[in-house]
Formats: structure tokens, C-alpha cells, sequence
């Protein structure tokens, strides 16, 4: 996606389309009136007619307007004036450019009113309006036989210049907002795949070709004998039951100027989970398709690092393998070995997210990182607690929980930080093993991450549950892309400080 500014009058910008806003009372935003006085008020007189409500979201395409250069203005509804803000503006927004990405135009002159600094500053307005871009213009990579449509024509967004130091930090943000777009497809594409196409081996192979195209960026491969090799006890018990082979793919991007320490993101990659002998119920089932959606969230963020090679070193650990019953597939009670050495009594084969993150988790202090961030569509209960708004943030550290939390806000990717305290990790008590698995139904979010708890001590950690956030079902099924963004706000945070 190509940048681009105008200045001047709204009347004079060449682009292809000029969108423009509308408030809900029939009054128009600044550069609306400057169109209608150029075409003698057919515009207040359109919406004075009634054919154009204004409701926020709402669009109405004209074309070629008196005294207007471009062909095509494109009208957004912005709602209630006093109500306009940063929310408003991101869904009028997404919603012009969704209606754009529809027509032949290749450059779109956004005209709209901006939110107030303090809501959304200039490297967040550039950066926002790229990301909004990228989801716009989304298509599933499906699998249907019909004809392929054609790809979007739209490929230049233009904004209202500003002076110099504004119109740096508003460039700034939008070459972000490529990269982290450009990571919500890497993530959205792959975790919408099916079960018998994206397997663990695919997964990998992903990473491999991300490799290829960033020099910055080297991917390890561990295959099942090198897994066991690394004793990872809980990992190797989840992918017995399985045919298809487990991956564990160790990723990094290094940078010169980076300090040594690295962020280390894990995902969780169960390319598919049936619950195993403990095993789901059928409806919906076909959704634990997207059980992979933490590793996918690695692929996204790495697509993003590598994209704006930012002075970070970054470690992704990506365990995948598929969660099945078989003669061979765990059985409750079974009682395995991690790799830190910690027996874990396995009372429910479904919970087993948790049992391939411990062995990641625990591979992560070979690299003695700065802090460890783990991407997990992990509970049920998360969903239950939360429903599809916030991801919810566990931490054994108070400031990297904030830390996410506000990228979240930053990033209008929202994220609330749930209890993490000592009584959720008693409840995990086993009379066989060092502890179990699971720890029944109430608190069920907080006792996996517990159980995730025991594995991080001394390390800097937090844990995102996306289970309810990462994808969507029902009619609107499909990767979301989040968290992404919010992971986009908190790298490249990091890499400035
Ligand atoms: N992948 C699921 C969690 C999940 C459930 C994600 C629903 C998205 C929607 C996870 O492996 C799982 O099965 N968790 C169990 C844990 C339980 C057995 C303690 C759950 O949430 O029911
Ligand atoms: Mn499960
Ligand atoms: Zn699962």
C-alpha cells in the first residue's frame, strides 16, 4: 500500500475517490462542505431528501460532481457529531475503504476529520489507517473451485498534508501499519486453513520461507527425534496419539543495534484439536481448526519484524503438532515428564495446549530472555469471561501486563489483565504427580495459566489467552488477525525505547 498526501482544497485532490464525512444531524465535516458548496449543495440537498442518513458506517458512492476533480466521492456516515472520536473514525474509516476496495479506483484522498490528538496521535493516525487498510481489502485464501475474483485495484491511500514533523511521524506510523497489515495476513491466512492442509509441517515450512525473504531472520526445525532429544515430555504425550508428525520451530530475527536480551514469543500450534480420548463434543468442532492461531500470531509477528527489521532480537518457539484419540494417544491419568523435570498428572486430554507451551516455555530460558510472551487459544472459559472483545493477559509480572494492556488501548486491539495469584496454582494438586493438567471448571482461564505459571518462575512472563479474540465463528467465521496489532504497538514501543 503507497502513501500519498494532498493539500489545498478538497475540491482540487486528484485521486480516484474523495471520501468525505457526513454527521448524523444533516451537517457536514469540513472538507464535505467544501465539495457541497463546489456542486451547489447536492449534497445537503441528497441528505435532506432522506436517501442519506448519516449513521455511522453508512456510504453512498456519487460520481462525477460539479467542480470536483476526482470522479468519484464517496459519502461516510460519522454518526452523532458529539459522539465523534477515535471509534467512530476507525469504523467510518474501515467501512469507506471497504466500500472503495470494491470499485476500480487505484487511490483513494481520505477527507475525513481526524480525532483529537490526545485519542489518536500522528504516528497512530498513520499507522491505524494502514492496518484499516489492510483488513479492508482481506480475502479469504479459499479453497472454493469458482472463478477467482480479482484482486482489489486500490493501491494508494492519500491524507491531508501536515507541517514537516507531523507528516514524519504520520509516515512513520503508516509504514508500521503495512508491516503489522502485512502480519495480520501472514496470521489470518494461515490459521484459516483447514486441518488436513495446514498441518505442523506446513506450519514450519512457513517459517522456512519467511526465513528466505529477511536476512534478518533464521528459522531451527526440531522434528520428532530431536524433540524427544530435548526430553520434552508434555509436548511428546500431546503428539503420540497423532500420524501426522510434530514440529517445533525455533525462529529469530537479530538486529545489530538490538541489546542482547531477547522478546521471546511462543505459540501455540495445535493444528487441530479433537480433545483426544477426552474428546469434544461434534458442534462446532470444525473451529478447533483454528487452534493454531498462537503460532500463527508468531508467523504475523515475525512477518511484521522482518518487514521493519526492527532493532530488536526477537525468539519465536512455535511446539505444533495435532490433538487426536488413537490406540496410541494419552489416556487420563497417564502421568508424563516435562522437560524442567515436573511430573504432570494428564486428567484431561483436551487441556492440552498447556502441556505443549510448558515444554516451550521451558526452552525459552536458553535464552535467557528480557521477557517471554506466549500466544495461546488456550480455554474455553477465557471466552466465557471475556467473550470476543478482550484477550485476556496473565502475567507473573504486574508492569509487562500494563504494558500489553495498553497496547491493546493504543492499538484498539483491547486486552484486560485477569488474577494470577498463588490460590489457582494450588488447585492444580495431584495426588500422583507433581500436579495435574486441570483443576475443574471455575477459574478455568486462571488455572492454565497457572499451570503455564509453573513453568516460568524466574523468567518475565506473560501469557494471552485469544481463545476468544483470534477468530470468529458463525456466520462471520475466519482468523480475526488479533492480536496483531496490539503486538505491533508493543514491539515497536520496545524497539524505540
Ligand atoms: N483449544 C481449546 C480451548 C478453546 C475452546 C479454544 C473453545 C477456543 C474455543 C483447549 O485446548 C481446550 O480444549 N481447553 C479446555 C480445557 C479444559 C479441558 C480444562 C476447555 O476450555 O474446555
Ligand atoms: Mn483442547
Ligand atoms: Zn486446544
Amino acid at each position: 500500500m503507497q502513501f500519498d498526501t494532498w493539500k489545498g482544497k478538497a475540491t482540487d485532490i486528484t485521486a480516484d475517490c474523495v471520501v468525505i464525512g457526513t454527521f448524523e444531524d444533516g451537517t457536514l465535516a469540513p472538507d464535505a462542505a467544501a465539495i457541497d458548496r463546489a456542486c451547489d449543495g447536492r449534497i445537503t440537498r441528497l441528505i435532506k431528501r432522506g436517501d442519506f442518513n448519516c449513521k455511522l458506517a453508512m456510504t453512498f458512492m456519487l460520481s462525477e460532481l460539479d467542480g470536483v476533480k476526482s470522479p468519484r466521492v464517496l459519502l461516510v456516515g460519522l454518526g452523532p457529531r458529539a459522539d465523534f472520536g477515535r471509534k467512530p473514525w476507525r469504523k467510518a474509516t474501515a467501512a469507506a475503504l471497504l466500500h472503495v476496495g470494491r470499485t476500480q479506483a487505484r487511490s483513494v484522498a481520505l477527507a475525513l476529520p481526524r480525532p483529537a490528538a490526545r485519542d489518536l496521535d500522528d504516528q497512530l493516525f498513520g499507522r491505524a489507517t494502514a492496518e484499516l487498510a489492510g483488513a479492508a481489502l482481506y480475502k479469504i485464501n479459499d479453497l472454493k473451485s469458482a472463478k477467482k475474483p480479482k484482486p482489489p485495484m486500490l493501491d494508494t491511500i492519500v491524507v491531508a498534508a501536515a507541517q514537516a514533523a507531523a507528516l514524519k511521524k504520520i509516515k512513520e506510523g503508516f509504514a508500521q501499519g503495512v508491516a503489522s497489515a502485512a502480519g495480520a495476513v501472514a496470521m489470518r491466512n494461515l490459521a484459516n486453513l483447514p486441518g488436513n492442509v495446514c498441518t505442523p509441517s506446513y506450519i514450519a515450512k512457513q517459517f522456512e520461507a519467511l526465513a528466505k525473504q529477511h536476512k534478518s531472520i533464521t528459522t531451527k526445525v526440531l522434528g520428532l527425534e530431536e524433540i524427544k532429544r530435548e526430553k520434552m515430555g508434555c509436548f511428546l504425550a500431546v503428539t503420540q496419539g497423532s500420524d501426522e508428525p510434530p514440529r517445533f520451530v525455533v525462529v529469530e530475527h537479530k538486529h545489530p543495534r538490538a541489546k542482547k536480551a531477547p522478546t521471546v514469543l511462543v505459540g501455540k500450534g495445535i493444528t487441530f484439536d479433537t480433545g483426544g480420548i477426552s474428546l469434544k463434543d461434534p458442534p462446532a468442532m470444525d473451529e478447533m481448526k483454528f487452534d493454531m492461531s498462537g503460532a500463527a500470531a508468531v508467523l504475523g509477528a515475525f512477518t511484521t519484524i522482518g518487514a521493519l527489521n526492527l532493532p530488536l532480537n526477537v525468539v519465536g518457539l512455535v511446539p505444533t503438532c495435532e490433538n487426536m484419540p488413537s490406540g496410541r494417544a494419552i489416556k487420563p491419568g497417564d502421568i508424563v515428564t516435562s522437560a524442567s523435570g515436573q511430573t504432570v498428572e494428564i486428567l484431561n486430554t483436551d487441556a492440552e495446549g498447556r502441556l505443549i507451551l510448558c515444554d516451550a516455555l521451558h526452552y525459552a530460558r536458553r535464552f535467557d530472555p528480557e521477557v517471554v510472551i506466549d500466544m495461546a487459544t488456550l480455554t474455553g472459559a477465557i471466552v466465557i469471561a471475556l467473550g470476543s472483545h478482550h484477550t485476556g493477559v496473565f502475567a507473573n509480572d504486574d508492569a509487562l501486563a500494563h504494558d500489553l494492556v495498553k497496547s491493546g488501548v493504543r492499538a484498539d486491539d483491547r486486552a484486560w489483565q485477569m488474577p494470577l495469584t498463588e490460590e489457582y496454582g494450588e488447585q492444580l494438586k495431584s495426588n500422583f504427580a507433581d500436579f495435574a493438567n486441570v483443576a475443574g471448571r471455575d477459574g478455568g482461564s486462571i488455572t492454565a495459566a497457572a499451570f503455564l505459571g509453573k513453568f516460568t518462575k524466574g523468567m518475565k512472563w506473560a501469557h494471552m489467552d485469544i481463545a476468544g479474540t483470534s477468530y470468529a465463528g458463525g456466520k462471520e467465521k475466519g482468523s480475526t488477525g488479533r492480536p496483531m496489532a496490539l503486538l505491533t504497538d508493543f514491539l515497536v514501543r520496545r524497539a524505540a525505547r
